[in-house]
């Protein structure tokens, strides 16, 4: 009996705990809360509300997500979060309705508010209810109607847009619906990127990165987006559709079939993805993606001209009567300025109007939009206005119906495969009369060139093996007399020096009173910094002219043989992206150096610093990588000598007033035969973060190394951050090893320095980060040369995939990195 009384009791404790932690309801009413662990769930068990940590955050949200989809909370499969930018601390964060009938979050432990849904007005006796499709409204309790919501989530979207939702703008309101990223796969916080309607001209859908459009959907016309040509509006499972009256602009979309599911996620790297759940897999996989090839990029191609992607990678081609604005700059596929008229329009009844077909119609920001009328009208209009350059159909259904009108230049068009549109675009009659002389002309311009590039060809074989003969001679002549001349070799640095001296060293020999005069007895005011071998003055000549000094200290018998090396090197050196040397100073025991003066100091004192970073926007960021990559090409490539500098780093590169890059310090500087790939040395000297592993570890260098030290200052620039001593929460890993672990997760995105402002391109900065970790590769026969990197920063070609880097975690080292900054250190005497 006992045993059976004691059951019973078990049985209603059990109960009573299922109750309380299922609290199967979709309902909460005045004094009811959710706390964390509770969860609200809809009517048909379709969506779930509750509490989540997202991946590897430490924070809690409370969020809405399909209920199938149970603890897998990422920026996929959360579909809406309360609190994005609040997370809550600890799990003491619970969920109740005020009497207003404002939702409110608060956390128990220190009883603040974390989020509200704060209505503009209130009603009597409210209640939330979480709707079978994921919607979570605030209504009255015993209102029946059911549409009349006080406050619902749908009218404040995430990231992810499900059936039913809405994408514009309610006119009488002026609330806007559209979605915004995350900030990365784990982390709710608002992102970079949002998807949004925009009403200027024909109302079109954006793809925007701050302020900034990245992607073009295009306008609506009647079927479809203008650049979205797989959508389908006669699907048999989702309808899309497009609303635009007096009250409200929205696009939204609709399952037919309630056993399929479907949504559209704007992820935080960018992509607008609709994903279908798969049923056998258990997942959401993607459907379609958006943008998807070369050819989305906004306006990749500038004005009048069109995207090709069969064409890839020269993808952009003015359209037919026009011709590139720049010429040249077009041809190294810079094709931002796009394309101008061939011939003057006349502008008079004379123009005419070539059809382009199936193309995405140009941007309609500044279109001017009329439904009612007819094609024939369309034309008519556009041709009585002399600022008209192009017009359509404004509907694509019934045959074609309605007129666009663009004044000005036109923008972002592209080929389409399937389903896209006619464009007529206004050129002179000229031209349309013309265009088959013109073909003709084009196609013997060839022939012609055909032929010249045979004469070239054969011309280029003969003379290459008349200098492969003289070569052969003068290799055998010089021989012999190497041979005789064995001991006069041996002293190769003196031998050097006085071959230079005769030869070409255009180097002034300054008088020391002359230097002390100019920095005022190298006053500590005049001090500029303290290299790794002695400090560096400014220094002032009697003409005015500025100059930098840089004064080997006498104590340090090091210096010597690098003062030399220095000498020897640079004065051998001309290019704009390398400092230059005016002269030197060996009077008494002193030994200087006379440079250029760059008054912006080095690169360091920018990119590392919180203000003067901002000064650096990306169009500056990238014309410095690319002036010291020169540079670099320079010395391993391109100069009579073949040099590795060995040292490059950020504070080696100097900035004059146009901030120009400048390599500076050849002090450790190696020049190597034109046969020799790589050297030895048992002395390993260099800075720390920017030594490559093969370098420190076994003293072995090549052109190689310094392109390993590049490759770090690229990712340097492009974070803001410095690789040695950077520091993550996540990982021990050093900048390296957290841009390649981004990378492979897709988030590569984040390592973009937060101060830059949006002046980037997205593809061009990723595309940075990409060679930076080419660069970087553990094995020096991976990481490319500097002709190949020159030719990727600046081309379109593929890039290969990354490999690993080397040291990405590196901290092994830290016994090492005590105290100085920035100074050439030898330290590792290795084995
Ligand atoms: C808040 O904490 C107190 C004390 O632990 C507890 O009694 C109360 O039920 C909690 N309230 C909610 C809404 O979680
Ligand atoms: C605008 O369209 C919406 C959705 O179809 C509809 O509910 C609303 O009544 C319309 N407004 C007007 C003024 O036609
Ligand atoms: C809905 O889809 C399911 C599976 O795809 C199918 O079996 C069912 O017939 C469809 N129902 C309707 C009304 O189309
Ligand atoms: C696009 O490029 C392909 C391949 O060169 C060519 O066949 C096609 O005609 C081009 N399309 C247009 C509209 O120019
Ligand atoms: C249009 O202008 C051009 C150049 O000014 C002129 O040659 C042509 O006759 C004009 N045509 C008409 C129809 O006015
Ligand atoms: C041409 O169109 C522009 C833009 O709509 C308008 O401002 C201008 O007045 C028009 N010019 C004529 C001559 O109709």
């Amino acid at each position: 009996m006992a045993g059976f009384t004691m059951l019973i009791i078990c049985f209603f404790l059990l109960s009573y705990i299922t109750i309380t932690t299922t609290l199967s309801l979709d309902t909460i009413t005045l004094g009811q809360s959710i706390k964390d662990g509770e969860k609200l769930v809809s009517s048909g068990n379709v969506f779930e509300l509750g509490f989540f940590r997202p991946g590897k955050s430490s924070g809690r949200y409370l969020g809405i997500w399909y209920k199938k989809d149970g603890e897998k909370s990422d920026e996929t499969t959360v579909a809406w979060v309360a609190n994005r930018n609040k997370p809550i601390s600890d799990s003491s964060g619970f969920l109740s309705i005020n009497a207003q009938g404002s939702l409110v979050l608060k956390m128990n432990s220190t009883n603040n508010i974390v989020w509200s849904s704060n209505p503009s007005t209130s009603l009597q006796n409210p209640v939330a209810v979480l709707l079978e499709s994921g919607n979570l409204v605030v209504k009255g309790g015993n209102d029946k109607n059911p549409d009349n919501f006080l406050w619902q989530s749908f009218d404040y979207p995430g990231n992810t847009l499900l059936p039913g939702m809405k994408l514009g703008k309610n006119l009488v309101t002026g609330k806007k619906w559209f979605l915004s990223s995350w900030k990365s796969i784990d982390d709710p916080a608002l992102g970079y990127f949002t998807y949004q309607v925009d009403y200027r001209g024909s109302p079109q859908l954006f793809l925007r990165m701050g302020p900034k459009i990245i992607y073009r959907a295009g306008s609506w016309n009647g079927l479809r987006w203008t650049g979205t040509p797989l959508l389908e509006p006669k699907n048999p499972v989702i309808t899309y559709n497009f609303v635009s009256n007096e009250t409200e602009v929205f696009y939204t979309f609709n399952i037919r079939n309630r056993s399929v599911q479907s949504k559209l996620v704007l992820n935080s790297f960018a992509e607008a993805r609709r994903l279908k759940w798969i049923d056998s897999t258990q997942t959401w996989e993607r459907f379609s993606t958006l943008p998807y090839d070369l050819c989305e990029d906004y306006d990749r191609c500038g004005s009048s001209a069109s995207c090709n992607i069969s064409k890839s990678p020269d993808v952009c081609e003015c359209l037919e009567g026009f011709t590139p604005k720049s010429p040249g700059e077009w041809k190294i596929q810079e094709w931002t300025e796009g394309c101008v008229q061939r011939a003057q329009l006349p502008c008079n009844h004379s123009d005419r109007f070539r059809k382009h077909k199936e193309v995405k119609l140009p941007d309609t920001s500044l279109s001017w939009v009329d439904n009612d009328i007819s094609l024939a009208e369309c034309e008519k209009l556009c041709l009585n206005n002399c600022s008209c350059t192009a017009y359509a159909n404004s509907d694509v259904r019934e045959g074609g119906t309605g007129c666009l009108l663009w004044f000005r230049d036109l923008h972002d068009i592209r080929n389409l495969p399937v389903n896209g549109q006619d464009l007529y675009v206004r050129v002179a009659a000229s031209e349309l009369d013309n265009i088959d002389p013109m073909r003709q002309s084009n196609t013997r311009r060839r022939h012609i060139s055909e032929k010249k590039w045979v004469i070239i060809i054969v011309t280029c074989v003969v003379s290459a093996m008349g200098v492969l003969v003289l070569g052969w001679i003068i290799f055998m002549c010089k021989r012999k007399l190497r041979i005789q001349g064995k001991t006069h070799n041996s002293h190769d640095i003196n031998d050097n020096n006085e071959e230079s001296k005769t030869d070409d060293m255009e180097l002034l020999i300054f008088d020391l009173n002359t230097i002390a005069s100019a920095t005022d007895n190298f006053a500590d005011k005049n001090k500029l910094g303290e290299g790794g071998f002695g400090p560096v003055y400014k220094g002032t000549l009697m003409e005015g002219q500025e100059i930098a000094i840089k004064r080997l200290s006498k104590c340090s018998g090091q210096g010597v043989d690098e003062f030399k090396n220095e000498v020897i090197l640079i004065a051998k050196l001309q290019h704009r992206n390398l400092v230059k040397l005016l002269g030197c100073c060996t009077q008494r025991d002193e030994r200087m150096l006379i440079y250029e003066y760059m008054p912006n100091k080095s690169l360091d004192y920018f990119i590392f610093d919180k203000t003067r970073r901002e000064l650096l926007d990306w169009s500056k960021r990238i014309q410095i990588i690319g002036g010291i990559a020169r540079g670099l090409l320079y010395l391993h490539q391109d100069s009579r000598l073949r040099i590795i500098h060995r040292d490059l780093k950020a504070s080696n590169v100097l900035l004059d007033n146009e901030m120009n890059p400048k390599i500076s310090d050849f002090g450790l500087a190696k020049r190597f035969r034109g046969d020799q790939t790589k050297g030895e040395t048992n002395r390993v000297v260099g800075t720390y973060g920017y030594m490559s592993p093969e370098y420190v570890i076994d003293g072995v260098f090549s052109v190689k190394s310094d392109i390993f030290s590049f490759g770090v200052l690229i990712l340097e620039m492009v974070s803001g951050k410095r690789n040695r001593g950077f520091c993550h929460t996540d990982h021990n890993h050093n900048l390296l090893g957290h841009a390649w672990r981004l990378w492979n997760d897709k988030r590569a995105v984040e390592l973009i320095d937060q101060l830059l402002d949006y002046s980037y391109t997205l593809s061009e900065i990723l595309r940075c980060i990409h060679i930076g970790l080419l660069c970087v590769q553990q094995g020096p026969e991976d990481r490319p040369n500097m002709s190949t990197v020159v030719l990727m920063l600046g081309g379109e070609g593929s890039l290969p995939k990354p490999r690993q880097p080397g040291f990405f975690a590196e901290r092994i080292l830290t016994e090492h990195e005590i105290t100085i900054n920035d100074i050439t250190l030898s330290l590792l005497e290795p084995r």
